[in-house]
């Protein structure tokens, strides 16, 4: 059993203090927390904990309790496997030459128009609405994307990767309310062809370190909430990925013996339903959605010209058990072409910096954002993104 001073000791090693080692082994279980004892030197009340260290408890039980289930082994997996899969990401980006921007958190824009927004004023002025803090409403950042083609224009391979907010009123097993995004944008990119090669090396490479460097971990995730899904991943990342075109999806989707909820229609959204179908039509390979309808998707990306199904040069991916996990398109760059479409939305005059961009000197280029969550649920199988993150926020849910 571990007496406190043996606990304060394996805590000490697991700190950020700089560790000699390469990889601190000690960890705080649930049973050691239990071995030890309380600061007036009392035993922990075993009974009373609610996690027992020689039950497996269902995931969605140990939600309840944000501050001690970390000490389970699958949460303790799980969080590493984030950890590692946060380094990866950045080693990938800067292997590739892209350089590292901090996209601000807080924002006077509202990137996708979707208006999932959360405003940010000082408690002390909430009740005072016509006094804005900023002298302009200001929001948590639903994307950082606007401010790093701000970025590309001077350092053409940027990226980011943060906290990013939207207001969404759902509580699905694929959305939060504060998630982490990684986004990238690149200029001199013509054809979606290129953006998609960088997506599907990120995911691969991104992967593979994460396999070699923390194999147990994952292991145990395959192991105990996801039997079968090593040979899934294998699948995904032995394959090419596919391309079809929205047009070919909708198409696809009309000829489903499936009874969908939302009927498919050329001009509506892809619902996580026909998502999934999708991707398992494809032999659960991920799958490239490209060229979506213009009038579904936001002002920035590029116009195909192409009448009279009018569509963007937009991309998603899907995969396989959660649907679209990447965002992305070429950018209009057309200062005649964006003017026109910015004065249709009624967005002229908040964007004229965005328009400079283009005024004065502007190249081909496009990006995307990964759902970081998502990432880790498609890497690892598990169901609910509240369960990949350490402490979920979502509608109706703040806890700590
Ligand atoms: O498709 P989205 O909305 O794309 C953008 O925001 C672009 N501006 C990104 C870019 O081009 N730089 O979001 C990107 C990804 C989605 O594909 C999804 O994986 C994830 O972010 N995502 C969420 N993840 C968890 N909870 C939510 N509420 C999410 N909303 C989007
Ligand atoms: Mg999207």
């Amino acid at each position: 059993m571990l007496r406190a001073r043996r606990l304060f000791r394996a805590l000490r090693s697991c700190s950020s203090a700089p560790c000699p080692r390469p990889r601190p082994s000690a960890r705080l279980s649930v049973r050691d927390a239990l071995g030890s004892l309380g600061t007036s030197g009392e035993r922990v009340k075993v009974q009373e904990f609610p996690i027992k260290y020689k039950e497996r408890h269902p995931l969605e039980y140990l939600r309840q309790y944000p501050h001690l289930r970390c000490r389970t082994n699958i949460l303790g997996s799980i969080l590493r496997v984030r950890s590692e899969a946060t380094a990866a990401i950045h080693s990938f980006f800067k292997d590739s030459g892209f350089v590292h921007i901090h996209t601000p958190i807080i924002t006077s824009n509202d990137c996708e128009g979707a208006g999932e927004l959360f405003q940010v004023e000082p408690s002390s002025k909430i009740n005072l609405p016509e006094k804005n803090f900023f002298d302009v409403p200001a929001f948590l950042t639903v994307s950082g994307q606007l401010h790093l083609e701000v970025m590309s224009g001077a350092f053409t391979q940027v990226f980011t990767f943060g906290p990013t907010f939207r207001a969404e009123n759902s509580q699905s097993r694929r959305h939060l309310a504060e998630f982490y995004m990684v986004e990238a944008e690149i200029s001199f990119i013509e054809s979606l062809q290129d953006l998609m090669q960088v997506m599907e090396e990120l995911f691969k490479a991104t992967t593979m370190m994460v396999l070699s460097n923390c194999p147990e971990d994952v292991e145990l995730c395959h192991k105990f909430i996801a039997p079968g899904h090593k040979d899934r991943l294998e699948h995904m990342l032995k394959n090419n990925f596919l391309i079809i075109s929205y047009t070919e999806a909708i198409e696809i989707l009309k000829k489903a013996s499936q009874n969908f909820t939302f009927t498919p229609e050329w001009g509506a959204d892809l619902q996580t339903e026909h998502e999934k179908y999708l991707v398992k039509h494809c032999g659960n390979i991920p799958v490239f959605v490209i060229n979506y309808p213009l009038a579904l998707k936001p002002f920035y990306m590029r116009d195909n010209e192409d009448g009279p199904q009018h569509t963007v040069a937009a991309v998603d991916l899907l995969v396989p058990g959660i649907g679209e996990l990447f965002g992305g398109s070429l950018r209009e760059e057309r200062h005649h072409v964006l003017e026109q479409r910015l004065a249709r939305s009624g967005l002229t005059e908040a964007y004229q910096w965005y328009l400079d961009l283009r005024r004065f000197g502007s190249v081909p280029h496009g990006g995307f954002g990964m759902g970081f969550e998502r990432y880790l649920q498609c890497i690892l199988g598990i169901d609910n993104i509240k369960d990949v993150v350490p402490f979920p926020r979502f509608t109706h849910s703040c806890l700590l």
